[in-house]
């Protein structure tokens, strides 16, 4: 089933990619809005149900933005929110999330797990960043909020990496933009690598559905075919977008 959720202000809510801190709008609109994407996920069997802890989101928000040294993101508070909700709903052991920059997509979703935000216990959260020295912030940021190494990094190819690992993949986080000039198109190569692995339930989330649906086509054509996946969601309640597909 390929759905889409779409805000009458999708156009509008705009953030400043080197000022990622700065509220764009009141809370109670980003939490309505993200309600009704919760809502629209439970409605069609893509979500077990709509809960998740408010002030543990918001405690997860204040540590990102005291500890990690980000440079410049698109995630805006919107999709931040988004997906630490579907990861605390969803609760998935093992999370791999790939191209993860200076790691704030990452810990938006692995935030669920660790540190002040926590509100389960994952076994593996990987992000996957395959320029070394962003690697290596990503993994200072993420240290400063799980000294546990729950969430960690890895430096590499996400498609090797995902191909490698042999645990089952609960949760697929998918950003990269292909350096090398793949572009976006490689978040088909990534999943390939991953989907047999995927058990029934499992989510995948690739940003960019929106500001990348051009390149993303013949991504977006796989996973909104019911024979890949229960159900796959646009949400276009931002510049960039997310497509959500339920295995
Ligand atoms: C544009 S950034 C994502 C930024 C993110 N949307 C944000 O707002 O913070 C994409 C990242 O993917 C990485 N990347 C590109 N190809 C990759 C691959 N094959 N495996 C892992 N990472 C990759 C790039 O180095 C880059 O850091």
């Amino acid at each position: 089933m390929a759905l889409e959720y779409r805000s009458d202000d999708c156009d509008r809510y705009r953030m400043e990619y080197a000022d990622p801190h700065r509220e764009i709008e009141p809370i109670e609109n980003e939490i309505a809005v993200v309600d009704a994407v919760l809502e629209m996920l439970d409605e069609c069997g893509g979500l077990p149900h709509t809960r998740y802890d408010g002030e543990k989101m918001l405690a997860h928000r204040r540590a990102v933005r005291e500890l990690f040294e980000i440079p410049w993101t698109a995630i805006t508070p919107r999709m931040q929110r988004l997906l630490y909700a579907v990861n605390a709903i969803i609760q998935p052991p093992n999370m791999l999330a790939a191209g993860i920059f200076c790691g704030n997509t990452f810990i938006s979703n692995a935030g669920a797990a660790v540190g002040p935000g926590a509100c389960y216990t994952a076994m593996q959260l990987i992000g996957i960043e395959i320029k070394p020295e962003e690697a290596e912030r990503a993994e200072r940021n993420v240290r400063r909020i799980d000294p546990t190494g729950v969430a960690r990094i890895v430096a590499g190819d996400a498609v090797e990496v995902v191909a490698d690992f042999s645990e089952p993949i609960h949760a697929l986080y998918l950003d990269a933009d292909g350096t090398g000039g793949r572009g976006k198109d490689i978040y088909e190569d990534i999943l390939e690598a991953g989907y047999d692995r995927m058990p029934p339930g499992s989510v995948v989330m690739a940003h960019n559905s929106v500001n990348a649906a051009e390149r993303l086509k013949p991504y977006l054509k796989f996973v909104r075919d019911p024979a890949h996946f229960r159900v796959s969601l646009n949400v276009v309640f931002d510049r960039e977008g997310l497509e959500v597909s339920v295995k």
